[in-house]
């Protein structure tokens, strides 16, 4: 897979792509990451990309023709373009899974006070994550991207996806590891009993007792 990322500020995804499983999976050629500059793409002097809103009113709004440039300049018929903004979807860990299948992923980032509206005329899909409000896109393509990266054949083990909240309607179930003891706080005895029939049916039912308790909205 590959995921191009649009932005005007592309050192804050230094440590995003230099740490921890996405740089593995970059390292396995599972993903390649392209974060591409939308300035270098813009015909304006003093590398302009953002300027006043007609009709007045705070903030600046980011250019037309620097994001069209930049896209045009990447698109193929496999890209699938995702315009990050408030007023898209709520992302989820379904749409995580939807978009692993994509060969491509171009992301758009806006800041500022976001996009000429001529701008979402590039989008196959506008994703928000979630109802606050963020400086910049940023953030959000690095969440998308290390939720879509992580599912992707080979990144980490299969086991570990098996069992992961949202997966279905539950949240996962609790997990523990050394010291058998702490403080007074005791492993559950069924999960160092080497039963692995009891160890399943006391997971499955810590999943449905911890959603009940934190997310009973799931079930
Ligand atoms: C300050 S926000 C602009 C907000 C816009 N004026 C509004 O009220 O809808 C700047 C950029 O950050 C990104 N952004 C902010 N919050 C976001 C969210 N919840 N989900 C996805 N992107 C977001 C978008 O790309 C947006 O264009």
């Amino acid at each position: 897979m590959k995921i191009d990322i649009l932005t005007l500020f592309p050192d804050m995804f230094l440590g995003f792509k230099t740490q921890s499983i996405v740089k593995r999976a970059i390292e396995k050629e599972k993903v390649e990451i392209n974060i591409i500059d939308i300035r270098n793409f813009t015909p304006y002097k003093n590398n302009q990309v953002d300027d006043y809103q007609f009709g007045g009113g705070g903030g600046m709004i980011m250019m037309c023709e620097p994001v069209f440039n930049a896209v045009e300049n990447i698109r193929t018929p496999d890209s699938h373009v995702i315009l990050l903004t408030p007023r898209g979807k709520t992302y989820n860990e379904k749409k995580a899974y939807e978009l692993k299948n994509k060969k491509h992923l171009i992301i758009i980032c806006g800041h500022y006070e976001g996009f000429d509206e001529r701008i979402y005329t590039l989008a196959d899909e506008l994703i928000s994550i979630g109802d606050f409000i963020l400086t910049g896109g940023e953030l959000p393509a690095m969440m998308i991207s290390d939720s879509v990266i992580r599912l992707i054949d080979g990144v980490i083990t299969s086991t570990s996806l098996e069992y992961e909240s949202f997966n279905d309607n539950l949240l996962d179930y609790p997990v523990y590891t050394k010291p058998r003891e702490f403080r007074g706080m005791s492993v559950p005895d069924v999960l160092v009993s080497g039963d692995h029939k009891k160890i399943k049916e006391y997971r499955e039912s810590e999943r449905l007792r911890i959603t009940k308790e934190y997310r009973n909205d799931l079930l």
